[in-house]
C-alpha cells in the first residue's frame, strides 16, 4: 500500500502554534514532527518515506541491543540526513511555493527521489528532433 496523501506537518510545536502541545508519550525523540502527532499520522509519514525512497524502515532506523528496531535511536546516520531533508522540503514549499500546509506541499520527498535513495542527476537521453 502506498500512502500518497499523508505528508504530515513538519510544523506544529509550541513556537508555531503559540500554545503548549501535549506530547504523544509513545514517541521520545521527535525533533521535526509535532510532538503530539498521532500514531496514524506518524506512520503515514514513515510509509511515505519508504515509498518515496524505495526503502524499508531499516534504511533510516537502527536496531537496539535486542536486535529489534529501536525507532527512537539516532544511531543510523540516514535518520539525521532525513531530518535535514525534511527541513529543506519544508523550506522549499514555504519560500518558493508559499505553501504552509504540509498536506498541500508541492514539492515532497517523492518529487525528487521518485523511488530512489539517490535522486537521478541526469535526465534521460532523448532522441534529437531534426
Ligand atoms: C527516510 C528515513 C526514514 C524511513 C525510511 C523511516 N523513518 Fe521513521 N523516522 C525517521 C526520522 C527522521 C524520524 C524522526 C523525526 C523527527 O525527529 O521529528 C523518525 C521517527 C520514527 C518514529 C518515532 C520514534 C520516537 O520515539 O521518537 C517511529 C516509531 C518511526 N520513525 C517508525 C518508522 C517505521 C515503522 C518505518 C517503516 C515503515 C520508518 N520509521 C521509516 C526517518 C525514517
Ligand atoms: C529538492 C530535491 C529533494 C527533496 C525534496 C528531497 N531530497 Fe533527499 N536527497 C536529494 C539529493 C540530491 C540527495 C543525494 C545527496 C548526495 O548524494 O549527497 C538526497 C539524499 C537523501 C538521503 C540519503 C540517501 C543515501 O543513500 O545516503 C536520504 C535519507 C533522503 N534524501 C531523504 C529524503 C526525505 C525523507 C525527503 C522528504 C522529507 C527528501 N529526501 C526530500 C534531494 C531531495
Amino acid at each position: 500500500m502506498i500512502s500518497t496523501s499523508v505528508f504530515y506537518s513538519f510544523v506544529g510545536n509550541k513556537e508555531d502554534r503559540g500554545y503548549e502541545v501535549k506530547p504523544n508519550r509513545k514517541y521520545s525523540n521527535l525533533k521535526i514532527l509535532p510532538k503530539d502527532i498521532s500514531e496514524e499520522e506518524l506512520m503515514g509519514v514513515m510509509r511515505n518515506f519508504n515509498a518515496s525512497l524505495g526503502v524499508k524502515c531499516s534504511f533510516c532506523h537502527a536496531p537496539g541491543a535486542d536486535g529489534k528496531m529501536d525507532f527512537s535511536s539516532d544511531e543510523n546516520k540516514h535518520k539525521d540526513v532525513a531530518r535535514e531533508m525534511m527541513k529543506m522540503t519544508r523550506g522549499i514549499n514555504k519560500k518558493y511555493f508559499k505553501t504552509k500546509n504540509p498536506k498541500e506541499f508541492q514539492v515532497n520527498c517523492f518529487t525528487c527521489h521518485q523511488g530512489n535513495k539517490q535522486p537521478q542527476a541526469m535526465p534521460p537521453v532523448i532522441e534529437q528532433k531534426r
